[in-house]
């Protein structure tokens, strides 16, 4: 299981109830003066109430924690960060009770402001020390008492934050855990671990059956590699007629060192985590049965490493994709959009309402956007806005950046269909984007570019140093929301 606090440290009781309530009984802003706690006070100390910070008052039995909300209306994002300041402050606490729930209910609506706050206490105690030879000891915490409105069915609540926490959580472990700890076919034993768990159709392509099935872009990719390759695709079917079909792809290449084109030490040394976007689709379909949406929803996983060696595909060499476009590979380092190639040719067989991958695709798209949006490109405006809206909603940064038709000549090869990296310096992400949108056919397609948000620098918020879960509750939000 994954590294966050156990649900069952939680504890949902109403404003109406008294006993152990109203013995911790949480102040708001206007019992300040009552404390006796003095502006003076909380000026010196730092604490302004801006979202997200935090401040121990002096001299309190049992001890209080001022929790800043700023002045915006709050988001469910807000309140996530907002309660993982508060996860942060206490760690050192056996138990604590909060009225964060109660006090954002007015605005979110009581069963998402509880959902929230339990997320955020959870996401923000996550931690990554499997490979710890002496792990730090994590939060004490082991009581959390969340005040919210009478009458919710805080049971439901509970399950669905709990299985958002731990898909998130999978994620980030995923990418998180080292090329040399996650190869192809590891990451697939943990994708159908996913599936058989929560009761997914599972299916595994091997090397082999790649072969069969024409998945040239996959078998290129590793050919310099000693592991082999992996698709590996859930299903989640719902038990009644499915109103709709939504086919998530990730891009899952377990370590980018470039292949022939090998990248220098700053460029290679973060590349573990180019499995980002199959982690992100491996997390989401971990929480859809707790959902159980009337909506066919199918993940499909492109897995291997790029690495160097004697039969490592060779700048020039062709591939063979599996809708038929063959693809003269200039730069083994544009190694995603190759895997990619063959994931989009076959979820756009299944003429699905929506296709969304979602890939660590570009270091361009860091130099536009930065490392907090991720890059959004698509050939329907229809999908676009969907997948804009989830994003709002999952309180996830997005972009959308244009497929500009003008630059599309800048693929075209003398040899093959095409070639794998435009001919032109610039926009490497919109000619990426481009490359994609040649397999997807009519079927209407988002692409997500996560290479910035797949990981911070800083733990801010719930996200904790290190890799950030980026996708899964985008992708949780579309299939919901449909
Ligand atoms: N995995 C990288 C992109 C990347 C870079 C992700 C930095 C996260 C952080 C991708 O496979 C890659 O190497 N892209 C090349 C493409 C180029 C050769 C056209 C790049 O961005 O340099
Ligand atoms: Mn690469
Ligand atoms: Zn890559």
């Amino acid at each position: 299981m994954p590294n966050v606090l156990p649900i069952s440290s939680m504890v949902v009781a109403s404003d109406a109830d008294d006993e152990s309530v109203a013995r911790d009984r949480p102040i708001t802003g206007n019992d300040l003066e009552t404390l006796g706690v003095s502006d003076n006070f909380l000026a010196a100390s730092g604490f302004e109430a801006k979202l997200g910070q935090a401040a121990l008052l002096p001299e309190q039995s049992p001890v209080v924690i001022a929790i800043g909300l700023g002045t915006e209306e709050l988001t469910v994002a807000d309140v996530r960060s907002a309660a993982a300041s508060l996860s942060r402050a206490c760690e050192q606490l056996e138990s604590v009770t909060t009225l964060l729930p109660l006090v954002a209910a007015p605005t979110l609506g009581a069963e998402v402001a509880l959902q929230a706050v339990i997320e955020g206490f959870l996401l923000a105690s996550y931690r990554f020390d499997e490979l710890k030879g002496f792990p730090e000891s994590g939060s004490r915490l082991n009581r959390i008492t969340l005040i919210a409105p009478d009458g919710i069915d805080s049971d439901v609540v509970l399950k669905k934050a709990g299985a958002v926490a731990d898909a998130i959580a999978l994620a980030r472990d995923l990418v998180n855990r080292p090329g040399g700890s996650l190869t192809a076919v590891q990451l697939a034993d943990e994708a159908v671990a996913v599936g058989d768990s929560s009761g997914l159709e599972v299916e595994v392509w091997d090397r082999d059956r790649l072969t069969e099935e024409g998945c040239g872009g996959i078998l290129g990719v590793n050919a310099g590699s000693s592991e082999e390759p992996r698709l590996v695709r859930l299903t989640w079917r719902p038990k009644g007629e499915s109103r709709a079909t939504l086919h998530l792809v990730g891009k899952g290449i377990t370590f980018d060192t470039g292949g022939l084109n090998l990248k220098t030490f700053e460029g290679m040394k973060e590349m573990k985590i180019d499995m980002g976007g199959a982690a992100a689709v491996i997390g989401a379909m971990s929480a859809i049965s707790a959902y159980s949406p009337d909506i066919t929803v199918i993940g499909t996983c492109c897995c291997t490493d790029n690495q160097p060696g004697p039969n490592a595909t060779k700048p020039g060499d062709v591939l063979h994709i599996r809708n038929g476009k063959t693809v003269e590979v200039l730069n083994t380092d544009a190694e995603g959009r190759l895997v990619l190639a063959d994931g989009l040719s076959l979820a756009a067989e299944d003429k699905p309402d929506l296709v969304i991958d979602l890939a660590t695709l570009t270091g361009a798209c860091l130099v536009a956007l930065g490392q907090k949006y991720a890059g959004l490109m698509g050939n329907d405006e229809g999908a676009i806005s969907r997948v804009e809206t989830a994003a709002t909603q999952a309180g996830e940064r997005v972009w959308h950046l244009p497929l500009p038709p003008e630059y599309r000549k800048q693929l075209d090869s003398q040899t093959a269909d095409l070639q794998n990296i435009g001919s032109g310096r610039f926009g490497g992400t919109l000619v990426a984007g481009l490359f994609l949108q040649e397999f997807v056919g009519d079927s209407p397609w988002v692409h997500l570019d996560i290479a910035g948000p797949v990981t911070t620098d800083d733990t801010e918020g719930e996200f904790p140093k290190g890799a950030t879960g980026f996708g899964v509750r985008t992708l949780l939000e579309l299939v919901t929301g449909w």
